[in-house]
């Protein structure tokens, strides 16, 4: 797939995809084809803008609310550095002790109060669900920065965008995730988004007790995309063109002794990656807590520390648009 660029002679605001100023982003489900390759587009010339100039003014003037009950390092700080590349400020709430959270404020008083200050408010919560709350309540665009263990949608552009700029494809690929494919987020919605293209292969990897949902698999299923499930590597790895790894989501267990049963249950190391191919590409969404070994962390496969990069440009590119700025 070609990556499509802007017209070069118009200034950014003239470039303006009116589809998707004042939405919200909930949920991979709202993205075609064509919109990931309009998404890609802005992306690839925010990347562009950065590396040139880094910080312009397109967003000068606009405020981000940057609400997050849930701990974040990546998401958070990199939405924060997104609104201020573009010229724009930052509201953040992510001690929502200090705020009037702790008090029993409800999630859509706590959205109201923050849309009469911000243009747009991104939010992360523990509860699935809880961003299409906040969206109903809200008049401003809401961006779903991970809701539980339902969406991540952000983290799922950032990911497709990952593999366009590093395979320069997203047709014709193996993608094998691993780990916790039951609470973890990212995978829930990377499955969903690569069944925007064709000949996508997809093969599960876990401990049984953390298998991908069915109501994924479902989804998945009905776009006609091949799945399989295993509980381990050996016989999908040399296939693989995407290694997708995830962190063993110990904060969701209800049992602590389930968490300790699978923790530790896949380490992707320099050994076993010699079964695999010369161009393929490790990702994680960080953080990591062990499931790769730092001692890969030289080898060019190992893609998820330029795959957090990439999110920056994929979240200006979001923040630009929902503002009728892109
Ligand atoms: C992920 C998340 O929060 O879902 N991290 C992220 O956003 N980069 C993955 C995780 O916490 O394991």
């Amino acid at each position: 797939m070609p990556t499509p660029t802007l017209n070069p002679h118009l200034p950014f605001g003239e470039n303006k995809q009116a589809d998707w100023y004042g939405k919200d982003i909930l949920s991979v489900k709202q993205f075609s084809r064509a919109d990931l390759e309009y998404v890609f587009g802005v992306a690839h010339e925010m990347r562009g803008m950065v590396e040139r100039i880094g910080t312009f003014d397109l967003l000068k003037g606009k405020i981000l609310a940057n609400l997050f009950y849930e701990p974040s390092t990546r998401t958070s700080s990199s939405f924060i550095a997104a609104m201020e590349r573009l010229g724009g400020s930052v509201i953040s709430i992510n001690e929502v002790k200090y705020s009037s959270v702790s008090k029993g404020e409800s999630l859509p008083d706590t959205i109201r109060t923050l849309e009469c200050y911000a243009d747009v408010i991104v939010l992360r919560h523990p509860e699935t669900g809880s961003a299409a709350i906040a969206a109903k309540a809200a008049k401003k665009p809401v961006l779903n920065a991970g809701d539980g263990v339902g969406e991540h949608p952000t983290q799922a552009l950032l990911d497709t965008f990952t593999i366009m700029e590093e395979l320069g494809r997203l047709d014709n690929i193996t993608v094998t995730m691993l780990g916790d494919l039951k609470y973890g987020r990212t995978v829930h919605s990377l499955a969903r988004l690569l069944t925007n293209f064709t000949n996508v292969k997809l093969n599960y990897v876990s401990p049984d007790i953390l298998k991908m949902p069915k109501e994924v698999m479902d989804e998945v299923g009905e776009k006609n995309v091949p799945q399989t499930e295993h509980s381990s590597l050996d016989k999908v790895l040399a296939e693989t063109d995407v290694l997708y790894v995830t962190r063993v989501q110990k904060e969701r267990f209800e049992d602590p002794a389930d968490y300790e049963k699978v923790k530790g249950a896949y380490v992707i190391d320099p050994e076993i990656m010699k079964h695999a191919k010369k161009d393929m590409i490790v990702m994680h969404p960080l953080p990591r807590v062990g499931e790769i070994s730092t001692d890969f962390d030289d080898d060019p496969r190992a893609a998820y520390f330029r795959q957090m990069e990439y999110g920056l440009y994929v979240r200006m590119a979001l923040l630009a648009m929902v503002l009728g700025k892109a």
